[in-house]
């Protein structure tokens, strides 16, 4: 997924910062601003018990699959519904599920009413994140997964992969610039083309994981750990407003909507991390709380905290460091809106070797 923020492109330049840091003692990797979980996920494959987190129920939902399912999924209790599924191997039953969901007649449901043309035009705020075509596939999709969730037909283990899975897949057809903050006026080429349900990647270990769904200031309380990863949000723009269409398809909750661009209320996940004001003692008292041998943080030189803020906060906890590396990413042309250009920043890996 293209991820405000995401370090899917800085995964190498992490793990060799890192290793050079930390002893050969550590087993558990917490990464509690895990957004898309490519980080626990690297680190997971590394053989790390991975504790993760995030605000958003999306990235929850993510982190649940990608970090904390661990074992092949059986789906066996969908024999009944699914032709043959309990013949296959087991490694072949989840792309059958999804070939299942995929083959599902279209329903106008709550994406299609809210966020497709056919279904919003007459509610006087004409929106079109979708087609009309993959709004009704996402609703008869996400309703059935429900459905099977209610009658106990799948797992929770089941259930957390077919929602991340449907939240790929969707938003590779989603009719945006890239973020949800707004839509396009025309239905772009990728968005014409039909959803089609691709199961998500299933990373197998022997590890037990854990994944939760808060504010990190209050998660933290609870855990414990050898290396604690940070990489929150570095500016204003909070990831609730622009990702709230993937919130409420994973949530799938109804929720009362509002503007152009029918966002959800969003109050209770505002980000303390995006808010200049608030930032600092946030993040002071993450850093003083946590209890783990190590802490990471990944910043980039145009965030809203200073170098000097970071290192004065995390120096309080015992020997400070950081590591650098020149960055290309797309950023919004302020002029045209929609528009990205490529621009070069500097990303920080700052540490603290905690006394
Ligand atoms: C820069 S992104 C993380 C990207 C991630 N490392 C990846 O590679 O996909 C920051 C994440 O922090 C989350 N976040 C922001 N404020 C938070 C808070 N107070 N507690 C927990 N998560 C928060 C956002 O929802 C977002 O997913």
């Amino acid at each position: 997924m293209n991820y405000i923020g995401s370090k899917l492109s800085l995964l190498d330049f992490l793990e060799e910062s890192i290793n050079k840091v930390v002893d050969k003692n550590c087993h558990t990797f917490c990464d509690l601003f895990a957004g898309t979980g490519a980080v626990g996920v690297h680190f997971k494959k590394k053989g790390y018990k991975i504790i993760a987190n995030d605000i958003q129920y999306y990235s929850y939902v993510l982190n649940r699959h990608y970090v904390g399912n661990h074992k092949e999924l059986s789906f066996l209790k969908l024999s009944d519904e699914i032709y043959n599924l309990d013949k296959l191997k087991i490694e072949d039953r989840s792309q059958s599920v999804c070939d299942y969901l995929s083959s599902l007649v279209g329903k106008k449901g709550f994406i299609y009413k809210n966020y497709c043309l056919g279904g919003s035009i007459n509610e006087g705020e004409p929106r079109q994140y979708f087609s009309d075509s993959n709004g009704m596939r996402c609703d008869a999709i996400r309703q059935k997964i429900e459905n099977w969730k209610d009658s106990d037909l799948i797992n929770d283990d089941e259930y957390y992969f077919l929602i991340t899975s449907l939240i790929e897949s969707i938003d590779k057809q989603a009719n945006t610039a890239s973020v949800y903050g707004a839509f396009l006026k025309n239905l772009k080429k990728s968005a014409q083309n039909d959803m089609v349900l691709k199961p998500a990647k299933l990373f197998l270990n022997d590890q037990e994981h854990e994944v939760f769904n808060e504010d990190i200031n209050e998660v933290l309380k609870k855990i414990s750990g050898d290396i604690l990863y940070l990489d929150p949000p570095y500016n204003q723009r909070q990831y609730a407003t622009n990702y709230h269409m993937l919130e409420t398809i994973a949530k799938y909750d109804n929720p009362t909507i509002h503007g152009k661009t029918g966002l959800r209320e969003y109050q209770d996940k505002k980000s303390r991390y995006c808010s200049s004001s608030q930032v600092k003692s946030a993040f002071k008292d993450l850093i003083l709380k946590a209890k783990v041998k190590y802490i990471f943080l990944s910043y980039n030189n145009e965030g809203l905290m200073s170098l000097d803020d970071i290192k004065e906060i995390m120096g309080l906890r015992g020997k400070y460091g950081f590591f650098t590396k020149e960055y290309n990413r797309f950023k919004a042309d302020k002029s045209e809106n929609r528009n990205y250009v490529a621009s070069k920043t500097l990303e920080y890996l700052h540490y603290v070797i905690c006394d």
